[in-house]
């Protein structure tokens, strides 16, 4: 049943995202009631389909929607201009015309692959998100950002499309690996250290129930997060200005994550060591007590994740940096929190120096 909607205002791509347990049955008439007809192509993986396709497809067949199939192989390694091949290839041989959409069914990867299909097939088809990640009913499915990687950077190719609604149904996650549902969380640490200090407090008191994966307790943060983000996309859809704030911890998170090939840390997992050393550099910037710092690292350790940054020499973390897309002349665009619950931006330039008070010297 869905329990909450959320509704993202923009104009004639303003779209509602249901949150719920046990909602994902209720596709199909959502479909309906959007008005979308024809035949719905199911984007999803060899993880998630044989999990939940078979709901997905009853509810939509309920509808009276044809259905169809495309099962993509699992990971984010697969998240390329080949797969995206099979998925056209698939609404080719289906000879899907502009009356049908996508329904996306799995975390990020397919969110973000399968929204990229829909934006750039016959020029734009309807899509629908239905996150089955923690990671991914908190931040990817919400705000349109859609894309692949090219061999030589993430998310390098892409587009802004929204999405006609998001449907997240929180019992999807009672089969998400442990592991997985924790670097969820760490996304969701985000939205509290510089957007909202009530939310923070909420996570703050309820770590175990949500480590427990509580029902009510997921619902409420997962709403919260996607209320929070909703607000940032409305000011901002394309990234011009406040919703570069959505990066904090994601700096030395990126750094992080190209260091190490992309094999060591899940993306959740790396953001929460950025995200302490983002508070620690706050704290030495002067926008944050010891306490906020002191808060934010006993939040992140309480929900089992990690806080050090693996050791690379100076000069390596530097060489990541420096290709972070956020660099421009005017310097490394940095998040800090201020305080806890608000945010500043700041343009770094000097690298080393910044390293220097994550521990990472010479
Ligand atoms: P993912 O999509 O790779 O999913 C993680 C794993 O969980 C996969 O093996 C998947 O098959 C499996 N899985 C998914 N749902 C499951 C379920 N209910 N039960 C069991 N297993 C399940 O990873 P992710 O963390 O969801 O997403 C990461 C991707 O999201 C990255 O590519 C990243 O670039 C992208 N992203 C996009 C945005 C955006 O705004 N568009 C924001 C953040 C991240
Ligand atoms: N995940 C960051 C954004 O959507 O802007």
């Amino acid at each position: 049943m869905t329990v909450d909607t959320i509704k993202i205002e923009l104009g004639d791509r303003s779209y509602e995202i249901g949150i719920g347990a046990g909602n994902l049955d209720g596709i199909g008439a959502l479909c309906k009631k959007l008005g979308l007809s024809g035949t719905a192509a199911v984007v999803s993986n060899t993880t998630v389909a044989p999990l939940y396709f078979q709901r997905v497809e009853a509810s939509l067949q309920a509808a009276g929607f044809r259905t169809l199939l495309v099962s993509l192989p699992d990971g984010e390694s697969y998240k390329n201009s080949a797969t995206l091949n099979l998925i056209y290839d698939a609404l080719v041989d289906a000879s899907l015309d502009r009356g049908s959409f996508i329904v996306a069914l799995g975390g990020g990867v397919i969110g973000d692959m399968a929204g990229f299909a829909a934006a750039s097939y016959l020029r734009g088809i309807p899509f629908v998100q239905v996150p089955t990640t923690l990671l991914s009913q908190v931040d990817s499915s919400v705000g349109g950002k859609t894309g692949i990687n090219h061999p030589r950077g993430k998310n390098l190719i892409g587009a802004f499309y929204q999405p006609r609604a998001v449907l997240i149904d929180v019992a999807t996650l009672d089969t998400l690996p442990e592991r997985e549902f924790r670097a969820g969380l760490g996304e969701i640490v985000k939205y509290g250290a510089v957007l909202d200090r009530d939310f923070f407090s909420f996570l703050e008191d309820n770590a175990k129930l949500l480590l427990a994966r509580d029902r009510d307790s997921l619902i409420h943060a997962v709403s919260r997060s996607c209320a929070i983000k909703g607000y940032v996309v409305e000011q901002d859809e394309r990234e011009g200005g406040l919703r570069a704030v959505l990066n904090y911890g994601h700096t030395l998170g990126h750094a992080v994550e190209t260091l190490t090939g992309y094999t060591n840390y899940l993306h959740g997992e790396a953001v929460a060591i950025g995200m302490v050393q983002a508070a620690r550099i706050s704290q030495q910037y002067g926008f944050c007590s010891q306490e906020d710092h002191d808060r934010i690292v006993s939040l992140i350790v309480s929900l089992g994740l990690p806080t050090e940054l693996p050791p690379f020499p100076a000069q390596a973390y530097a060489e990541a940096l420096s290709h972070d897309k956020k660099v421009r002349q005017s310097g490394l665009l940095f998040i800090c929190n201020n305080g806890i619950g608000g945010h500043r931006m700041e343009r770094i330039k000097d690298l080393t120096a910044l390293l220097e008070i994550c521990g990472i010297g010479e």
